[in-house]
């Protein structure tokens, strides 16, 4: 269990003339020569529908990658008979040998399949080589280690035994299988979801979001090269509105693994609270959704730390994560600096293409995500409200491109100050140094969601204020740091309100989900 520090800490460097380099460019030059034809995986089969859509590369939208198959109704069928199956054997098999197709997955990414997930990852999904880094290696790899980890901590701690008692705590899997539905804007989560209840036992159905099939895929194909027995993870691409009832309408429903969006999650609560008499146990509900999160300035903050981290909060993969910065809050006293720092450092930004290692920001992931954003920006132009002071350029003949966009708002319930964008936009709000205490209530009761937040300050009594002051609006909760980028293990990540269950992904918490404890009491 190599926990000593998580790899997101120690990314690669891709330097200049590096093996990792020279390995990376190759397999992305691989990829793009002639597109992949991606089937479902049930059973450890290769299953083809012919029912099929395609995987482009969002900074070169006429570009194939993959066509890749859609499950229907009765591929959903034969993947839960296949995960019910498979769990038969797979709850029984000693964790030591469970966890070990997980760790050996992490030792595989170390090596050999390292520029195989970034190659997939900056193609498929548009991310540069280092964020692409930063999670489709480091962060599955924490994932898969303290994954293992936690599942051995829990196991371990026993309770008491006491003269004449001999106590015992029992771990089995849920009863049934898991659904796991995962998002498109990082690999790592679509890897963790399912694998993080398989390592106690669990069987799943994984449905991959159709925007990072490609990817997915191969993260599924590392699985099984790890050892995966066949049909403890059933790889399904196809549409939600299919897979989702099928699975939930399932007797032997035992759990949902879900990162998306808040309407979605809302809408299998609902079509689980329809079905709850038909079900074994009540199936456990784990979600993580949406976000707007928030950057709060105090006038003693740094003024070079607050640019810094709207830059990278905000525009880090064009802003497609749940955790980026997207409403911000600025004491007058400094705003000055701050916008002077933000057109300086943002000069030179543009997105791009990513394959060339050097651009900081690529294409947004579709055109439906480029049409919602560009939307956004729309609003903003015609606003006597707002100005954009930063940007605002959208584009795409080529790819899904939008530039790094800083609107500013006279209005703290402006549109864009309460909305999730999920893109590189970001909005400010500028308070009058004496209006803190208004600006604080604004910044804790504006948006729904509860997912990440950044308070800067130097003042020691304004931090403590700002984190008591704050504590229901952030499950993450920054001081002097960005909202995004929580390493697995040190900053378990998970938000409440409308952001979702809040059970901690790279934690105990979330690995706990995925237990029946029984407590087992001896007399002897
Ligand atoms: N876990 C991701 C972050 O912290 C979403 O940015």
């Amino acid at each position: 269990y190599n926990i000593a520090q998580p790899e997101t800490a120690k990314l690669l460097s891709y330097l200049p003339g590096s093996d990792e380099k020279k390995q990376l460019k190759e397999r992305i030059a691989q990829m793009k020569s002639a597109p992949i034809e991606i089937p479902l995986i049930i059973n450890g089969k290769e299953v083809r529908t012919g029912r099929t859509g395609t995987c482009i590369i969002p900074h070169n939208h006429s570009h194939v990658l993959a066509t890749y198959h859609m499950a229907g109704p009765k591929e959903m069928e034969m993947a839960i008979d296949a995960a019910l199956e498979a769990k038969k054997t797979w709850e029984g098999t000693p964790w030591d040998h469970r966890l070990a197709v997980f760790l050996k997955a992490a030792e595989l990414i170390d090596g050999p399949w390292r520029s195989t997930l970034n190659a997939a990852t900056m193609l498929g999904q548009g991310k540069s080589v280092y964020e692409s880094e930063a999670e489709a290696a480091c962060e599955l790899m924490d994932f898969f280690r303290f994954g293992s980890y936690f599942v051995k901590q829990i196991i371990e701690e026993q309770p008491k035994a006491v003269q004449g008692i001999f106590n015992r705590m029992e771990y089995r899997p849920l009863e049934g299988f898991v659904l796991a539905v995962t998002p498109f804007n990082f690999t790592a989560i679509g890897g963790n979801l399912p694998s993080a209840p398989a390592m106690s036992g669990n069987t799943a159905i994984w449905k991959p979001a159709s925007t990072a099939i490609f990817s997915n895929y191969y993260v599924m194909k590392l699985l099984m090269e790890a050892g995966l027995p066949d049909g403890v993870i059933n790889f399904l691409p196809g549409p939600g509105s299919v897979i989702g009832p099928i699975a939930m309408d399932h007797p032997m429903l035992g759990g949902i693994h879900f990162t998306g969006s808040t309407a979605t999650f809302n809408n299998m609560w609902r079509t689980v609270a329809g079905n709850l008499e038909n079900y074994r146990s009540y199936p456990r509900i784990v979600g993580e959704t949406g976000g707007k999160d928030f950057l709060f300035a105090h006038a003693s903050a740094d003024v070079g730390a607050v640019v810094h981290a709207v830059i990278a909060g905000a525009f880090s993969y064009q802003g497609q994560k749940c955790s980026a910065t997207s409403r911000v809050y600025l004491p007058q006293s400094i705003w000055e600096d701050v916008q002077k720092g933000l057109i300086k450092e943002t000069k030179d930004l543009k997105p791009g293409n990513v394959e060339d290692f050097t651009n900081y920001m690529g294409a947004v992931i579709d055109k439906a995500s480029f049409d919602n954003i560009k939307s956004y920006i729309d609003v903003a132009e015609k606003s006597p409200e707002a100005q954009i002071i930063i940007g605002g350029g959208c584009n795409d003949d080529v790819g899904y491109f939008v530039d790094p966009t800083v609107i500013v708002t006279t209005n703290p319930h402006f549109k864009t100050m309460e909305e999730e964008i999920f893109g590189p936009v970001v909005t400010i709000y500028v308070y009058a140094d004496d209006d803190f205490e208004e600006a604080l209530d604004l910044c804790e009761s504006t948006s729904p969601y509860a997912l990440t937040g950044a308070v800067f300050a130097r003042d020691r009594l304004v931090i403590a204020d700002l984190e008591k002051r704050l504590t229901y609006a952030a499950g993450n909760f920054y001081i002097n740091d960005k909202t995004t980028g929580a390493y697995v293990g040190l900053q378990p990540f998970g938000g409440s309100r409308a952001s979702g269950t809040n059970e901690k992904v790279g934690s105990k918490h979330n690995t706990s989900r995925w237990m029946i404890p029984r407590s087992i009491k001896e007399n002897f």
